[in-house]
């Protein structure tokens, strides 16, 4: 319907979703987790972690109250971090839902904050020129009529278990319905982010959920219909949309049967989703660097985690990362947005990105004084260090040459790039290398 041919190749872009390109070229994004799991501060999934039921559960709804939320604030941070579109959770697992909905009294605008908090953040990020996608959760433990499974906080209590009083429609119907007004009152969203689908899992006394029961289909056509631009993830189970592997780096995703995929690595700051108090297993900034520039090189995109806490704020840890990160980014832009995988192999310790004949030569480990970048003779024009457009100079094989024992010896069919010994005083140094 919308796309140009040239996205056909994609093996996982129907030809009736929106165009990718902006998204393909954008690379960066920055997700969102919020919800009431952000106050119970130990991981989004506490609530069937630890088998609470709703009665239980509700000190957190009663309680919320994300006061020092500033969503001019968030973004803020998201911009200068160098992201180019914002995923937000509408709804998690746990139900409850970040809009005034007219569908369900679990909402944000009958906590003590009253605000329709969605509504502020999507306009703040507008604001600052970001693209908006909605997380949107296809489980529910909090509506009765979500079949219990063996995610369900409730699984173990088997007196709960009986099908009689549940019936999927009506949730399904609910959910279309939550999905119906996310996508009539919040202006154009450019990407749905559904989660998730388990069709795979089998505890015998039930089975995981899929594109069945959520009627994947009708809710495709229902989103389409609404926002025929909008982009998909593969989360519906009807195996098309942008791949999203999440928690992992794949060694090789950018090719099925040797045809281009869509896909965007989701990633966490510290292996929780939601804001979790007590997780020290912080990234370092230059490892979620190297993650970035590691997607990138392999044509993916990259969407970063934040969970911000219980008050709204955006904690001290995640800061300083989004900080540095936008610091590199400020610097090293171009070799991100627009860029894709080079057809050239990096050398050792090294990623290439390349747009158009531009190609970029990320250095993750800073060797001693040469590196050697086979495949490129004859074709480099100029070289310089991306953060200060500093020449780097290069030599290739000169048969009149005679190669001494203080001389590197150069392959015939490579260039060699000399090295300042000092790295230079950016986390990832980026050569760019303009091809002839
Ligand atoms: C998941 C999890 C979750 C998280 C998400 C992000 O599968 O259930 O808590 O929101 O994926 O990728």
């Amino acid at each position: 319907m919308n796309v140009p041919t040239e996205n056909l190749k994609y093996i996982n872009w129907p030809n009736n979703y929106g165009d990718p390109q902006w998204f393909i070229h954008d690379r960066f994004g920055l997700f969102i987790h919020f919800g009431l799991y952000s106050a119970g501060a130990r991981h989004e999934w506490f609530m069937t972690r630890e088998k609470i039921d709703l009665q239980a559960y509700k000190k957190y709804f009663d309680y919320f109250n994300p006061d020092l939320l500033h969503a001019k604030q968030w973004a803020q941070y998201a911009k200068k971090a160098g992201v180019k579109y914002v995923v937000i959770t509408t709804k998690h697992h746990e139900g409850f839902v970040l809009w005034d909905s007219k569908l369900t009294e679990y909402k944000v605008t009958n906590t003590v904050i009253k605000r329709d908090l969605l509504y502020e953040i999507v306009e703040a990020m507008r604001e600052e020129g970001l693209k908006i996608g909605f997380y949107h959760s296809l489980i529910d433990w909090n509506h009765p009529d979500f079949i219990i499974d063996g995610l369900h906080p409730l699984r173990d209590d088997v007196s709960k278990r009986s099908l009689a009083n549940r019936n999927m429609d009506t949730y399904i119907e609910y959910l279309k319905g939550q999905i119906r007004e996310l996508l009539t009152n919040y202006g154009e969203i450019n990407y749905l982010w559904f989660d998730f689908s388990y069709s795979h899992r089998d505890w015998g006394w039930a089975k995981g959920k899929g594109a069945v029961d959520w009627r994947s289909e009708e809710l495709e056509k229902l989103v389409l219909e609404l926002q025929p631009n909008i982009l998909l993830n593969d989360r519906l189970d009807l195996n098309r949309g942008i791949m999203t592997p999440e928690q992992f780096q794949p060694n090789r995703l950018n090719k099925e049967n040797n045809q281009p995929v869509i896909w965007e690595a989701c990633q966490t700051m510290n292996g929780s989703w939601g804001y979790h108090r007590d997780n020290l297993n912080w990234k370092s900034s230059d490892t979620l660097l190297k993650m970035l520039i590691d997607t990138v090189s392999k044509n993916g995109n990259f969407l970063l985690n934040i969970g911000p806490n219980g008050r709204g704020e955006i904690d001290e840890n995640s800061v300083v990362r989004l900080k540095a990160i936008g610091e590199w980014m400020r610097l090293h832009a171009r070799s991100i947005y627009g860029s894709k995988q080079s057809e050239f192999e990096a050398p050792i310790d090294c990623r290439y990105t390349q747009r158009g004949s531009q190609l970029y030569l990320h250095i993750f480990s800073w060797p001693y004084k040469h590196i050697h970048v086979k495949g490129l003779a004859g074709r480099v024009s100029y070289c310089q260090f991306l953060h200060d457009a500093s020449e780097v100079r290069f030599a290739e094989y000169d048969p009149k040459e005679v190669i001494t024992s203080t001389e590197t010896t150069i392959d015939r069919d490579s260039v060699v790039l000399n090295l300042p010994v000092q790295k230079p005083n950016v986390s990832i140094p980026v050569i760019e290398l303009f091809l002839k």
